[in-house]
This record gives C-alpha cells, sequence and structure tokens, in this order.
C-alpha cells in the first residue's frame, strides 16, 4: 500500500510541474489547469485511502466546511477583488502551517518524531522554520489584502529605524530557533510565532504604489516554502515537492515582476528599501493645466482614419468588464483596414496577467497582444494611443521624478503616439496615487465617462 501510495504522490506530482508548464503561455494555460485538476484529485483520494486516516468525520466535516465558504466565495467574487483574495488565501496557508508546527510540537508521538520534550533535532528545526515562515506569511498577507481592499493606505509606511528594528527581529527569530533546537521549550516556540508574526507585518508595512504586485508573488513563494516546511513536519513527500514547486515558482516570478519594474528582489524581501523617498513625495501634485474633453464620435472619427492603434488596457478596463466592447472596436477597426494592437504592462490591472486573463476571456487573438518591450518602440509612429483604465503603467513621472513611488518603473511611452485617448471616469489618480501629467498634454484627449460605456459609443459612432 505504501509503495502504491508513494507511487501515485508521484504522479501527481508530475501533474502538478505540467500544469505549472501548461500555466507558462496563454495558449495552453488551460491544458495546465486541467493536469493541475488531476494531479490534486489523485493527491487527495490517495491521502483519504491511506491506511493512517482512522477517522473521515472530521475531514468530511472539514471539506464540507471549506467547500461551502469557497463556493460562495467564488460565486460573489470580483474579478478586480482576486489580487485581495489570493492575499487572503496565503494567510491561511501560513496560519495553517503554525497551526501543523504546534500540533506535531505538543503531540511529537503522533507524527512520529520522538516524545514531548525531546524531539528530534531535525524535526525540530524544520518545525521552526515552518512555524516562522507561515507566522511571516499570515501577517504579511493580511496587512497585503489591507493596503490592496484599501482598508489601510496603499502608500509606503514607514518610520524611523524600520530597517534596523526588522533585522533586529530576523536576528531573534535565529536566535530563538537555536534556543528551541537546543531546549525543547515551548516558551521558544510561542516567542518565535510572537516575533515571526510581527516580522511579517513590518515588512509588508513600508511597501506601498506600486511595488504590491511583487509582494503578492513573493507571499505566493512564502506561503509554499510554509506549505514545504509542513511536508517535513508531516513526512509527507507530495506536500513537500508542491510546496518547492510553489515556492520556487513564486520566487521565480517575484524575480520576473522585480525585474519588469526595475526594483531590486532585494530590498522588496527586506522591506521596502528605498520606500523613504518615496512616502516622503511623488504624491499628487495638483491641476498642472487645462484638459482637453472629447467625445465618442471625436474618437470614432480620428481612429477610423488612422493607420495605427495601440490599446493599453488598464484596472479601469477590468473594473467596467469592458474587454468585450473593446474587442468589438478592434474588430470594426480591422474592417476598416486599421492596424490594431495591444499593448501589455507587466503590472497592469491588480495582478500578475490580469489583462491577458480578460483580453483572452474575449477572445482577442494572442498574435495582437504584445508585452511592454516588444511594443514600446511602435508608439513612435503609431497614429493612437487607446488607453482604457490605465494610468501609473503610462505615467512619466516614473522616468522623470525620482521622488515618485513609481520612478524607475519602466512605463508603456503612450505619449509618442501623435493621438492619445484616455478613457477614465474623471481625473482621479491610479493605485500609486500620482498625478498622471500626460492629461494636460496637447496630443491628449479625455473620453471621460465608464470604459465600457464609453467604448460601445466609439464601437456606434464608427458604425454610424
Ligand atoms: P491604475 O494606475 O490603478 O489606474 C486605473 C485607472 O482606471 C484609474 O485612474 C481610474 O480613474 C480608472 N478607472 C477605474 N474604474 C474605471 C471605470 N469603470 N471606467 C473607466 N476608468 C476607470 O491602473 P494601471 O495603469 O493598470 O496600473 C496598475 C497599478 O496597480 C500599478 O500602480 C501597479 O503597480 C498596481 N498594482 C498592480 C498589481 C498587479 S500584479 N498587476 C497588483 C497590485 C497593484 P478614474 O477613477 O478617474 O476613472
Amino acid at each position: 500500500m505504501e509503495t502504491l501510495s508513494a507511487l501515485l504522490y508521484l504522479v501527481a506530482s508530475i501533474c502538478f510541474i505540467m500544469a505549472l508548464r501548461g500555466l507558462s503561455s496563454p495558449e495552453t494555460s488551460r491544458q495546465g489547469n486541467i493536469y493541475g485538476m488531476v494531479g490534486m484529485t489523485i493527491a487527495i483520494l490517495t491521502t483519504l485511502a491511506s491506511p493512517i486516516v482512522q477517522s473521515y468525520w472530521m475531514i468530511v466535516l472539514g471539506i464540507a466546511i471549506g467547500g461551502a465558504i469557497g463556493y460562495v466565495v467564488a460565486k460573489k467574487i470580483e474579478m478586480t477583488a482576486l489580487p485581495q483574495l489570493v492575499a487572503a488565501f496565503h494567510s491561511l496557508v501560513g496560519l495553517a502551517a503554525v497551526f501543523v508546527a504546534l500540533a506535531a510540537f505538543y503531540s511529537p508521538e503522533a507524527y512520529g518524531i520522538g516524545v514531548r520534550g525531546a524531539i528530534a533535532k531535525g524535526s525540530l528545526v524544520e518545525m521552526a522554520l515552518g512555524t516562522a515562515i507561515g507566522a511571516i506569511t499570515f501577517t504579511g498577507s493580511i496587512v497585503a489584502f489591507a493596503k490592496l481592499q484599501g482598508l489601510v493606505t496603499g502608500k509606503p509606511l514607514v518610520f524611523p529605524m524600520q530597517h534596523p528594528l526588522n533585522a533586529a527581529l530576523g536576528v531573534l527569530t535565529l536566535i530563538l530557533i537555536i534556543w528551541l533546537v537546543q531546549s525543547n521549550s515551548s516558551a521558544a516556540m510561542w516567542l518565535i510565532v510572537l516575533v515571526a508574526l510581527a516580522l511579517g507585518f513590518l515588512l509588508i508595512l513600508p511597501i506601498g504604489g506600486a511595488d504590491m504586485p511583487v509582494v503578492i508573488s513573493m507571499l505566493n513563494s512564502y506561503s509554499g516554502w510554509a506549505a514545504c516546511g509542513i511536508g517535513f513536519t508531516l513526512q509527507n513527500n507530495l506536500l513537500i515537492i508542491t510546496g518547492a514547486l510553489v515556492g520556487s515558482s513564486g520566487a521565480i516570478l517575484s524575480y520576473i515582476m522585480c525585474k519588469g519594474m526595475n526594483r531590486s528582489i532585494f530590498n522588496v524581501i527586506l522591506g521596502g528599501f528605498g520606500g523613504e523617498s518615496a512616502a516622503a513625495g511623488g504624491a499628487a501634485k495638483g491641476p498642472q493645466g487645462s484638459v482637453k474633453a472629447g467625445s465618442a464620435e471625436d474618437a470614432a472619427y480620428i481612429m477610423k482614419n488612422a493607420q495605427s492603434v495601440i490599446i493599453v488596457p488598464g484596472y479601469g478596463m477590468a473594473v467596467a468588464q469592458a474587454q468585450h466592447a473593446l474587442r468589438e472596436m478592434a474588430d470594426v477597426l480591422k474592417h476598416e483596414g486599421v492596424d490594431v494592437k495591444y499593448a501589455i504592462h507587466p503590472v497592469a490591472g491588480r495582478m500578475p496577467g490580469h489583462m491577458n486573463v480578460l483580453l483572452a476571456e474575449a477572445n482577442v487573438p494572442y498574435d495582437e497582444v504584445f508585452e511592454l518591450e516588444d511594443i514600446n518602440r511602435d508608439f513612435g509612429t503609431a497614429d493612437v494611443a487607446f488607453v482604457i483604465g490605465a494610468n501609473d503603467v503610462t505615467n512619466p513621472a516614473a522616468k522623470t521624478d525620482p521622488a515618485s513611488p513609481i520612478y524607475g518603473m519602466p512605463i508603456l511611452d503612450v505619449e509618442k503616439a501623435k493621438t492619445v485617448f484616455f478613457i477614465k471616469r474623471g481625473m482621479a489618480a491610479g493605485y500609486a496615487g500620482v498625478e498622471n501629467e500626460l492629461f494636460f498634454r496637447p496630443n491628449t484627449m479625455m473620453l471621460f465617462g465608464d470604459a465600457k460605456k464609453v467604448t460601445e459609443e466609439v464601437v456606434k459612432a464608427m458604425e454610424a
């Protein structure tokens, strides 16, 4: 039986690896999801069939409660609130790691790792690491959730001696782990939990503005390592492999996003080094002149007579669910012989791949969708940049204002197009809270209104 379950766990692990591989491209992502589901089904059934399971009622109750909550949340959640949801789920993974480690600490016999007060040293190290990473993930994810939900300000929250304090807490955690391994002391175990909870809170608090995307993927990575830690405690190979897959893929994604955002990964891991200047300045500067507001008819006329149009979707497109209307607009333009492309910024929207998912849902052909580095040069020759619900990802302050929270982030050079349309409801700033001077440029025309409604009006005007 043991050999069979080891074999089935191996099959499930391979499915998870294939799932990750599939998810790396929009074309194969559906297949990737299927591999993931098959792998998870095999894993769950194998675990349930294990002779270690002594009673099923607790498991069934857990599945019923968790499943019901998951069902309600999945039905209710808006696409735009997914990042918060992901952050909230990460916090639960972290908390689970802490609980499992505490359970193993108080009942080591049940886990075959020694007896109370004389737990094997190796197991104590695994347990302590799982606890510390889990607790950091728990409070860090709660802060990320609060920032994304708008419960606390998205700006970096900095205070004097923040970094020395974080460093001191990090060193203290290491000392406590050594103490725990030497003494089996429950005081040491609980102090690790407390210090790591504080550390998670303090590490994420100073990260703000445009750096939240990196934080989400970092926390994703942490939750994977926490699960990996639980895997060692439970001596479950599948959990070790799956946790390591989540941990390493999250770390790779964070690295890619840091590169995309022109940030140092160490600064983000260590809790927003460099956030001080951004917190001090760079906020909205107030009106910088007058804006030119246009109508859907103006936009329709200019775009129908253009040779090339580059569409720049952002968070507002997701809020308005304007992707279908947008594709319809692109279809009409293509029918008129206009060259249409979509430009995607790595952090447009509120989660990695947010815009790609929405455009794929509206059946936008993949070969019309370009990443920042592949399309930025084309704005210089484009007639129109149609910026729909995007703001920060086009803001030149990222290049010109060292005090801005988005300084250093590469942007889509929409300003180089002959005409730039900004579709948004008013003059509000984007996520980073920075005024966008492009709204006041002579080649910019604002199309005020809900992104879906305005786009539908443009389509109607083009067809009229
Ligand atoms: P933002 O800079 O946040 O700008 C979105 C704009 O959409 C706002 O200025 C808003 O202006 C407009 N808007 C909102 N609802 C709308 C609607 N129904 N119709 C029309 N317009 C609407 O978005 P972005 O350019 O996509 O940049 C993303 C930002 O989020 C970056 O700062 C990024 O770092 C951050 N972030 C990204 C992620 C990931 S992983 N992508 C995660 C967390 C944070 P009005 O209110 O005036 O309409």
